[in-house]
Order: C-alpha cells, then sequence, then structure tokens
C-alpha cells in the first residue's frame, strides 16, 4: 500500500474527487491548507517586487491537500490522472508525495492491509 499526499490547487478539487472515486479507493482525507513551493508563493508579483527593490517575503497560499491509501498497483495511474487533471502548465499547479504504508486496520471489523482500504 502506499499513501500518496496530493497538494493541488483549491478549484481542482472536484475533479480531484472524481478521479479518487474512479479508481475505487476505499475512502480520503482532505484538508484546507497553505503552503509554498519553489516561488515562495510570488509569482507575477515577485517580479514587481524585485523591480522596486522591495524585499520579498515567503507569501502563502490556497492549497487542497488529499490524503489517500492505495494499492501499490494504482499508484501509476493515478499519478498519471492527477497530472492529465491538474496541470495548467503555470507555477503552483502543485506535488504528488508517495509514502510506504505498512499496515492499515479496519477498526469496525479488524480487517487488515488492502482489505481495510
Ligand atoms: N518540498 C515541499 N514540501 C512540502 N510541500 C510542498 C513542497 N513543494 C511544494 N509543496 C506544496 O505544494 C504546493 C504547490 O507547490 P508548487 O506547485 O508551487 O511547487 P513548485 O516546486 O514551486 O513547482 P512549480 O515551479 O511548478 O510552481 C505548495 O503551496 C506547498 O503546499
Ligand atoms: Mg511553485
Amino acid at each position: 500500500m502506499k499513501e500518496l499526499v496530493i497538494i493541488i490547487r483549491p478549484e481542482k478539487l472536484e475533479e480531484m474527487k472524481k478521479i479518487l472515486d474512479e479508481v475505487h479507493c476505499g475512502g480520503m482525507t482532505l484538508s484546507s491548507v497553505m503552503g509554498c513551493g519553489t516561488q515562495k508563493g510570488t509569482s507575477f508579483e515577485a517580479g514587481v517586487n524585485e523591480i522596486k527593490g522591495l524585499k520579498t517575503t515567503i507569501n502563502l497560499l490556497p492549497k487542497i491537500r488529499v490524503e489517500v491509501v492505495i494499492p501499490d498497483k494504482e499508484v501509476e495511474h493515478v499519478i498519471m490522472k492527477v497530472r492529465e487533471t491538474c496541470a495548467t502548465n503555470h507555477v503552483g499547479d502543485g506535488k504528488i508525495f508517495v509514502r510506504n504504508i505498512e499496515e492499515a486496520v479496519r477498526i469496525r471489523t479488524g480487517e487488515r492491509g488492502i482489505d481495510a482500504l
């Protein structure tokens, strides 16, 4: 099992839910977060600040963080679908982090592993 932590633009949320529904993921956790990437939250405004000689500070922008645990064999498919859907060719499209998940337990039944997803 792998956990995908997917950080996307808020306006991509509905499409993201559709992708995860299509791969029959057992569930998902979504949160509203603030973050920045390599541009430190600045894009066009950074250029203006630099021209004026003003100090540029880190600016955090609203993003959606999706956590989903899925079987290993689904990982590449989900990555491909998220890229197809969430790439706008502009900075700030987001990122996908992949982590190993050792165990899952459905609390109600005691099912383990993929059966618990
Ligand atoms: N290394 C990181 N660690 C944790 N979160 C990150 C990291 N990089 C990006 N993020 C999260 O992803 C969001 C979007 O990042 P973003 O797409 O701007 O990354 P980037 O590396 O700057 O790529 P791009 O150049 O395409 O903008 C950030 O607002 C932040 O929440
Ligand atoms: Mg960026």
